[in-house]
């Protein structure tokens, strides 16, 4: 029998006007341009405007991503939505993008990953279709960062953005492309070094909640910093092992862009040359379950992908939680 494989077979992403740059958060806490570039490699990001919810940046970059195809979303059996940052606990955001677009046969929910969900997102969609038991998997990766910063917290305030990526996952019988592997990981005892405390059952919203700051993102920058250089390069070269490559097979390798000091090191260390990486931190900041759909997006409109090529994609953040994928490019 023919082993199914889950291929890519579109993909869009979509990020919002409102640009802000370095400057205009030197104007609301004390930072500089100088130091965040130098730190993080980011010089402006997007932030949804008034009323604009994680849902409406999902849907446009579903969107984007069948933009020109002959495609129904009532084609869809399933949707998945990662993302930390929900247009509100529940319904679950998915439901609402279902509504929104109209995939009435789909089931659809939430993953909760952080930086990693979107790489979760893609394993866990990949079983269904190679299952068989569905034949198209929609997959967002999805944040608006924006709506839970703290704007007094020089520290996070100005390594985050907002965006979606969306790619849809099918069935290929064609050994030559789709995901081959996946290598996740995760390890709870990282959780406090960068959460969002309140919100939850743990501690509900309330006055003091709310004067404590504690609905925002808090982040041990330092801690967060070194796990992720060592654990992002790791799993990114125990999946090449265990598939029998090494980084030179590679034609695009799409990490999480959390820092650029972190992207830098790990391509030092895979011992990759910059042409075969993506990098987009310096426009978008660190847009958490989006950057890597986005980043793929983007690379794919530039003609940086081609049919055969092998990709590896890698993750890590909250949970904490990291994790890899390998795939070659089919036909999209
Ligand atoms: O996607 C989720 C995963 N997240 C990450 O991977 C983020 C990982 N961490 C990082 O990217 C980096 O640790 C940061 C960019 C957050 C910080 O860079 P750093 O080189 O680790 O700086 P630091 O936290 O050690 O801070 C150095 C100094 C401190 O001042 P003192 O204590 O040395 O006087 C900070 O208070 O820089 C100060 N600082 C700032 N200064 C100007 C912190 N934030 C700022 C700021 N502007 N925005």
């Amino acid at each position: 029998m023919r082993k199914i494989r889950a291929q890519i077979t579109a993909l869009g992403m979509y990020v919002p006007e409102n640009r802000v740059t370095n400057d205009d958060l030197a104007l609301m806490v004390d930072t500089t341009d100088e130091w965040i570039r130098e730190r993080s490699g980011i010089s402006e990001r997007r932030i949804v405007s008034d009323g604009q919810a994680n849902s409406d940046l999902s849907v446009k970059a579903i969107e984007n991503a069948f933009q020109g195809k002959d495609f129904r979303p009532e084609e869809l059996d399933l949707i998945i939505v990662a993302t930390v940052t929900p247009d509100m606990m529940f319904p679950s955001t998915a439901c609402i993008v279902q509504d929104k677009i109209g995939a009435r046969k789909a089931w659809s929910f939430d993953l909760s990953g952080a930086c990693s969900g979107f790489l979760y997102a893609v394993a866990t969609g990949a079983q269904f279709v190679q299952t068989g038991m569905c034949k198209k998997v929609l997959v967002v990766g999805t944040d608006v960062m924006s709506s839970i910063l703290n704007f007094e917290d020089r520290s996070t305030c100005v390594l985050f953005g907002d965006g979606a990526g969306a790619i849809l996952l099918e069935a290929t019988e064609d050994e030559d492309v789709g995901i081959i592997d996946f290598l996740l990981h995760s390890d709870g005892a990282g959780g406090k070094f960068l959460y969002m405390p309140a919100g939850g059952s743990l501690h509900p919203a309330s006055h003091e909640t709310i004067d404590k700051k504690m609905h925002c993102v808090h982040q041990d920058g330092r801690n967060v910093f070194k796990h992720a250089v060592k654990l992002i390069t790791q799993v990114s070269r125990d999946i090449l092992e265990r598939n029998g490559y090494t980084a030179d097979d590679l034609s695009l390798y799409v990490p999480h862009q959390a820092n650029l000091r972190i992207i830098q090191s790990s391509l030092r260390r895979l011992g990759l040359s910059p042409e075969r990486v993506v990098i987009n931190i310096d426009r978008y900041a660190n847009t958490t379950a989006a950057t890597i759909p986005i980043g793929l997006t983007e690379a794919h409109q530039q003609g940086r992908i081609k049919r055969g090529d092998l990709l590896l994609l890698a993750s890590f953040g909250a949970g904490f939680t990291w994790g890899s994928v390998l795939l070659r490019w089919g036909d999209v």
